[in-house]
């Protein structure tokens, strides 16, 4: 496994690719729209899936590494320490599959997963989709080179979407991997949604490995949202940053602060950016959004479950629990759950 720094060096020299990526113009659509949207709301909102612009998924990187956040060393644990079961787990059967990671990041649980299944000859390809065009492209050059032998094709874009095109490259066996607690970036509600729908895009028998961080003491879940090196508050402004240099506006980020909370009771840990004043905002010379003193905008939620509820989600939405992975702590769970009849 390489050190995180040299991933990071990696990220950065992909830079220029994003940028001259040709499909940018379409994409700033609907990110504009999105944002117009999201601040003409009250309260006003934005989408944390917006966080991860080349910039953004370096402070996520920063942020994994810090020694408050602690869902992705939980979950490495997990993948370390119990790849040999998770990966039979998922060869069952054993005929050929495809690997379809949802958000795949810098892969770097998912590599000791896809080198355990080399290893063990597995016939399968990987194919991680993420929402950041500059982790696609990362992810497409370097793995070959760390994993050879890997079959690997990155799809670049929305969940759903790219699910679909993978279904339309194979007809295999799906194996999804939906790790991190990425489904907390949804509330309870549309998690289950989110579950369904992942369910009627796959076939009975299909797996599904989902990561989910757990209910524990709300002072070790805020603390991972309040670091004391101001990274997350960073990793937020950075959207108010991104808007600014995407779709020309004028947010001075000196004028937000950054606002954590948890509740012990939903589980919902959420995040807001505050206005320290009365203030307007341009927005591409088009539109003004006025702030009151103290008026927050809601940025991003990562909810909380119990044990029991990850097994309710499942159950409730077409899938039948298999296993269940925890670390030492049981902090963070990595479900194994199968498609089932519908
Ligand atoms: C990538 C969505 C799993 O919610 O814990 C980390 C993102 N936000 N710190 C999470 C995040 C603030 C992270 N996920």
């Amino acid at each position: 496994m390489r050190s995180k720094s040299t991933k990071q060096e990696d990220m950065d020299s992909t830079l220029t690719h994003t940028q001259l990526n040709p499909e940018s113009g379409i994409k700033t659509d609907s990110f504009y729209n999105d944002v117009i949207k999201g601040l003409q709301s009250s309260p006003k909102r934005l989408n944390s899936k917006y966080f991860y612009d080349a910039n953004g998924d370096k402070l996520f990187q920063e942020l994994m590494g810090c020694e408050e956040y602690y869902p992705t060393n939980c979950e490495l644990e997990i993948f370390s320490e119990r790849t040999n079961e998770i990966t039979n787990a998922l060869i069952a059967s054993g005929d050929a599959f495809d690997l379809i990671e949802l958000g795949a990041g810098d892969a770097m649980k998912s590599t000791y997963l896809l080198k355990d299944l080399l290893d063990k000859k597995a016939d399968f390809t990987y194919l991680p989709i993420d929402i950041s065009d500059n982790v696609i492209s990362y992810l497409n050059i370097t793995l070959p080179v760390t994993l050879p032998g890997l079959k690997i094709t990155g799809l670049n874009g929305e969940y759903f979407d790219m699910l679909q095109k993978a279904a339309s490259i194979s007809s295999r066996r799906k194996v999804v991997l939906f790790l991190g607690s990425n489904i907390g970036n949804m509330a309870v509600p549309e998690a289950i949604e989110f579950c369904r729908e992942l369910r009627n895009n796959l076939s009975e028998g299909d797996m599904v490995l989902i990561g989910m961080d757990l209910k524990k003491d709300p002072k070790v879940v805020l603390a991972a949202y309040n670091d004391k090196g101001g990274i997350t508050k960073r990793f937020n402004l950075n959207l108010l940053e991104r808007i600014n240099r995407e779709l020309q506006a004028d947010f001075d980020l000196t004028k937000f602060d950054h606002y954590p909370t948890y509740d012990p009771e939903t589980g919902a840990c959420k995040s807001y950016l505050i206005s320290l004043e009365d203030q307007k905002v341009n927005i591409s010379g088009k539109e003004t959004i006025t702030f009151m003193k103290d008026e927050y905008i809601y940025m991003e939620i990562s909810q909380k479950f119990t044990i029991m509820q990850t097994d309710q989600i499942a159950i409730n939405t077409g899938f039948v629990p298999l296993t269940q992975f925890f670390d030492g702590k049981k902090w963070f769970v990595d479900a194994v759950w199968i498609a089932g009849t519908i």
